[in-house]
């Protein structure tokens, strides 16, 4: 049984009110989220020992949330990661978005779904969000209507359940960008993590992280985490890739079809653990190379130090609407999306 509380977390530039709800299972476990970018500002878990920890990084203060560009803990949408040029074709049009990253779209565009205030509501044990993205925002075709609804029961399982409608044939692809550190926000790098990612293939990225559209096999390359590996055995190889992504930052195929599980996280020190499944096609594994201890500092007045949290995004294939080989994250005009990404936490 989950309770779920709302209180007041701070004031946005604007004077407008955010909102903090508070999800706490029966065991005292419990996630917290803002209404300003839907965003998870923590999820307290217990560690091999009982003791509860934060793994989520986060800010103290709406202003945090407002100033930050690293997407800590936000949705993102309407479509996230890359679209190479800022542009796609649908049917016969051809759209131009905003361009927020070099010539490229980044994560929704310079005013994404992260720096959005969404309408927040308490439905029993679940937490709803909803956000309308006017037609044309950010360069998008089309009325968006989205719900994300968030629950987290007794088995200390955050699930995140994405819908979306559009008036108008669209791109959609929402996800997550939590970054997570097992043995505690702020306690040092996830370099130390172990990670096993159920992909044979992953989407090979150029060096602007954009795919190529060409899927290679993970085996024989550092990014083969078919078994577990520890996250910096291998990061600072001069495999391209890495270079490339100055880091992990990649999207994995994982196997299978449907709902399925993705990855696994460990934490050796604190023994706590993370499954993440999806329904989706993708999942970017970010190692969180562009964090870089600079203002706004994280919960605590802690710095957000490079590499301190990983975020694993589901998602559909990013730069798809350009590879006949990807599947596209389209949505047609009265369809509609839904997804559901669950990330469940235990100990070792
Ligand atoms: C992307 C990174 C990007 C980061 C922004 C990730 O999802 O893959 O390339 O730097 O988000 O925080």
């Amino acid at each position: 049984m989950t309770n779920i509380t709302k209180r007041k977390f701070g004031k946005l530039s604007t004077g407008e009110e955010v909102y903090l709800f508070e999800m706490k299972n029966s065991s005292g476990a419990y996630v917290e989220i803002i209404n300003f970018g839907g965003a998870i500002r923590s999820i307290v878990v217990p560690d091999k020992n009982g003791v509860l920890g934060d793994v989520a990084l986060g800010y103290d203060t709406a202003e945090g949330y407002e100033k930050q560009d690293k997407y800590i803990g936000a949705l993102i949408g309407r479509h996230g990661n890359r679209i190479e040029d800022a542009r796609f074709r649908l049917g016969h049009r051809k759209y131009s978005l905003a361009k927020n990253d070099g010539r490229n779209s980044l994560h929704g565009g310079i005013k994404g779904f992260d720096k959005k205030l969404w309408d927040a509501a308490i439905d029993g044990e679940t937490l709803v969000l909803k956000y309308t993205s006017p037609d044309g925002e950010e360069g998008f075709p089309g009325k968006l209507d989205v719900t994300v609804k968030y629950t987290f029961d007794d088995e200390n399982s955050l699930k995140i359940d994405y819908s979306a409608e559009s008036d108008a044939d669209t791109v959609c692809n929402l996800t997550n960008h939590c970054y997570f550190n097992l043995d505690g926000e702020g306690s040092g790098l996830i370099l130390g993590h172990s990670l096993r990612i159920y992909a044979s293939h992953f989407t090979v990225g150029n060096s602007e992280c954009l795919p190529t559209g060409y899927v290679a096999k993970v085996e024989g390359t550092p990014l083969d985490f078919t078994d577990f590996h520890v996250v910096g055995e291998r990061i600072d190889e001069k495999h391209e890739q890495l270079l490339f992504g100055h880091g992990y930052d990649h999207n994995f195929c994982p196997d299978g079809e449907g709902f399925r599980r993705m990855a696994t996280l460990v934490a050796e020190k604190s023994g706590r653990t993370m499954d993440v499944y999806s329904d989706l096609p993708g999942i970017q594994f970010y190692s969180g190379n562009a964090l870089n201890g600079l203002p706004p500092l994280g919960k605590g007045g802690k710095v957000i130090e490079r590499r301190s949290g990983l975020c694993l995004e589901t998602q559909f294939y990013p730069n798809a609407m350009r590879f006949d080989n990807f599947e596209k994250p389209v949505l047609k005009k009265g369809e509609r999306w839904h997804h559901v990404t669950v990330y469940s936490f235990g100990v070792k």
